[in-house]
């Protein structure tokens, strides 16, 4: 394999001798980083504006039992400051934000940092007479407006918590976030335009906001102008009161350590949980990363597609880019409505220098032939950005191709919500490629591979196991909201001394890593995460079913497609019908994202015999891979396999 690896590099193409860091810059500013990480992070702290200059900079402990990670405690500093306030001297009138509708027929909007700071002031103040104070928690339940950008911001300048819920989540997963964090507030939106149809988000509200406490306060964008139900004494018009706002609000001194947001993801095991971020080390990283991963210079447009609802939008859409002083892209829409030439119109559109996407988007818009590509003048694209999943070195190869006509540097970034930006990543200038590896650490992050099973270290090149990292850096998540034992247990607790990704990965012989997936019960579906235990106890809410195990198989363009296999209760008819109901109904209780691609009826799972589901048998079977099962010797009742082989659902 490691011949072929080598054989695979490929050259940092013409024109990047003046990037930020160059091969030995990046060699020798990783070696400090490492060797001095106390130093290395206390300078680069140095790119924010503090209000109190922090004299600690890392008190980081991994120590199962006594976790706990502090990065410039004592340093007092404002994200939305850092964000917008500090650049208005010097940019007040360059554009922070431009907006680019779902239908292109509507003009965008270009956002200047001065307009940023009205705005984002007016939205703190409703906050504020809605009676947020500093550690309240605000959920945002909002499409990609401009006013996602302005919540989240307001937060940050007045001290409250945000949390994104994702616009495709269902009324049950957004009260059961609301709930958790106990927000004071919710702001959402009339009705959502995505891909030319309509998400009713206050609908969704309405039915959340059943089940929560009836001293939560619903705000609401008017975006479309759709008709909703309106609760008075409960719902606010945002718009209309941020006109009669004042346009200036003072921004709320934070500590370091004073959470920034919450943002819950899926773990392998149980609800969600909430993952928080605090205010100066996960700045400093998302800026630093911004900076160095698409070599960020001054007057680049740059655009990463993801939503705010997911941590990629908050590092790359958001913080990063604005408290670099960028001009950031937003788009509302889908890559294909109207057509799949939308993506390069809106890059040729707006000049677009950095792209950032995901690899599902890449496969998909492969899958619909180059002319859509050809058609766009792409000429301003500098550099490409991957991230959520592995990439297959083919859509590597094409995006190389197409999008950057061989001109481009590709950056393959590995990161997690977890870990607040990026931790393996090639540096243009600095890292020779190659397609499919996300290649070597940024600035601070030792990655480790571990023997699954036994922990043991393994050194060297050429080798396989688990990835963890041996020690932190600012960006890392500081603990799972209201829940510390389980971020210990999470992430600390299988491998002692050191933070769990989750992931497995390979060094090659040339020391790069090869991202492998998940090594646990965690799918990632079009770059989303999914926990399959969460499919799971959504299928079994079912009335008409006993049981379900589901897992992840392979499918051609979203990574890993969703396969259930499910047990009804006894005497109920598996139907095509039935199929459809439970489709349909998982999409009710979390979201069309978890909906299943297969369903295949199971009137039996293989157990041990103490009972546990043996997952590794179900996932040969869905990867259509049975030939080779394994040891089945330990199940109860080993002809349950034969049935469900028999049975399959993915011949393909
Ligand atoms: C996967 C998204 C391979 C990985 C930022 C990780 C990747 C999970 C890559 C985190 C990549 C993300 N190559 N795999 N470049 N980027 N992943 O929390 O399995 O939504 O653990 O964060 O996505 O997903 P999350």
């Amino acid at each position: 394999m490691g011949a072929t690896d080598t054989a695979a590099k490929r050259a940092i193409p013409a024109g990047f001798e003046s990037a930020h860091v160059t091969p030995d810059g990046y060699r020798n500013m990783y070696e400090t980083s490492v060797s001095d990480p106390a130093a290395f992070w206390g300078e680069e702290g140095k790119r924010l504006d503090w209000i109190q200059p922090y004299s600690k900079v890392k008190d980081t402990n991994f120590d199962f039992g006594s976790v706990s990670i502090k990065w410039f405690e004592d340093g007092v500093l404002n994200v939305a400051a850092n964000c917008i306030d500090r650049h208005l001297d010097t940019r007040g009138d360059q554009v922070a934000i431009i907006w680019e509708p779902d239908d292109p027929a509507t003009p965008a909007k270009h956002i200047t940092y001065r307009e940023l700071h009205e705005n984002v002031c007016r939205m703190a103040n409703v906050f504020l007479s809605q009676g947020v104070m500093r550690g309240d928690r605000v959920v945002i339940y909002l499409p990609m407006i401009p006013e996602a950008a302005y919540a989240m911001l307001a937060c940050a300048r007045i001290g409250a918590i945000h949390s994104i819920v994702f616009a495709g989540f269902s009324p049950d997963a957004l009260a059961n976030r609301i709930n958790d964090c106990g927000a004071k507030l919710v702001i959402t939106a009339d009705t959502a335009p995505r891909g030319g149809r309509r998400t009713p988000l206050k609908a969704n509200t309405d039915a959340a906001l059943l089940h929560c406490s009836d001293r939560v306060r619903c705000l609401v964008v008017k975006h479309t102008g759709d008709q909703t139900t309106w609760i008075d004494g409960r719902d606010v018009d945002v718009l209309a009161l941020m006109q009669t706002a004042a346009p200036d609000c003072p921004v709320r001194p934070m500590g370091a350590e004073d959470p920034l947001f919450i943002l819950y993801t899926s773990g392998s095991t149980g609800k969600p949980k909430g993952v928080v971020h605090t205010s100066g080390g996960y700045l400093v990283y998302a800026a630093m990363t911004h900076q160095y991963t698409f070599d960020y210079k001054d007057g680049d447009i740059f655009w990463c597609t993801a939503d705010v609802g997911w941590v990629t939008g908050h590092s790359y859409i958001i913080y990063g880019p604005l408290a670099n002083g960028a001009t950031t892209v937003m788009f509302e829409g889908v890559p294909t409505y109207p057509d799949a030439g939308r993506f390069w119109e809106v890059c040729a559109k707006h000049k677009v220098n950095q792209f950032y996407t995901a690899p599902t988007a890449i496969r998909a818009l492969m899958g619909q032939g180059p002319e859509w590509v050809e058609k766009h003048d792409l000429s301003d694209l500098r550099i490409l950005g991957t991230v959520g999943e592995p990439i297959n070195p083919e859509a590597w190869t094409w995006y190389d191709k197409h999008v950057g006509k061989g001109k481009c540097p590709i950056v393959d970034t590995w990161w997690q919500t977890e870990t607040g930006g990026h931790l393996i990543t090639p540096l243009p200038g600095a890292t020779e490629t190659k397609p499919g590896s996300a290649t070597l650490p940024f600035f601070g992050v030792k990655p480790v591979v571990l023997e699954a099973e036994s922990g043991k270290v393994v050194e060297g090149n050429g080798v396989e196991g688990v990835l963890c990292i041996g020690d932190s850096w600012p960006g890392q998540m500081r603990t799972v909201w209201g829940d510390h034992q389980r971020f210990q247990e999470t992430y600390f607790q299988q491998y002692k001394g050191y933070y769990f990704t989750g992931d497995g990965c390979r060094r090659d012989e040339d020391g790069y890593y090869w991202i492998t997936g998940r090594v646990d019960d965690v799918i990632n579906v079009s770059g989303h995460r999914m926990g399959t235990a969460e499919v799971e106890s959504a299928l079994v809410a079912h009335e008409k079913v006993a049981e379900a195990a589901v897992v992840g198989y392979p499918h051609e363009i979203k990574g890993q497609g969703i396969y259930a296999y499910v047990t009804l209760m006894k005497g109920v008819e598996p139907t095509d019908d039935l199929r459809k109901e439970l489709v349909k109904w998982v999409r009710t209780e979390i979201g069309p994202i978890a909906s299943p691609d297969l369903i295949q009826w199971a009137p039996g799972l293989p157990k041990t015999r103490s009972g546990k589901i043996m997952r590794r048998i179900l996932r040969k079977i869905a990867e259509n891979d049975y030939g080779a099962l394994g040891d089945t010797s330990t199940l109860a009742d080993p002809s349950v396999v034969d049935d469900l082989i028999d049975n399959r659902m993915n011949r393909g």
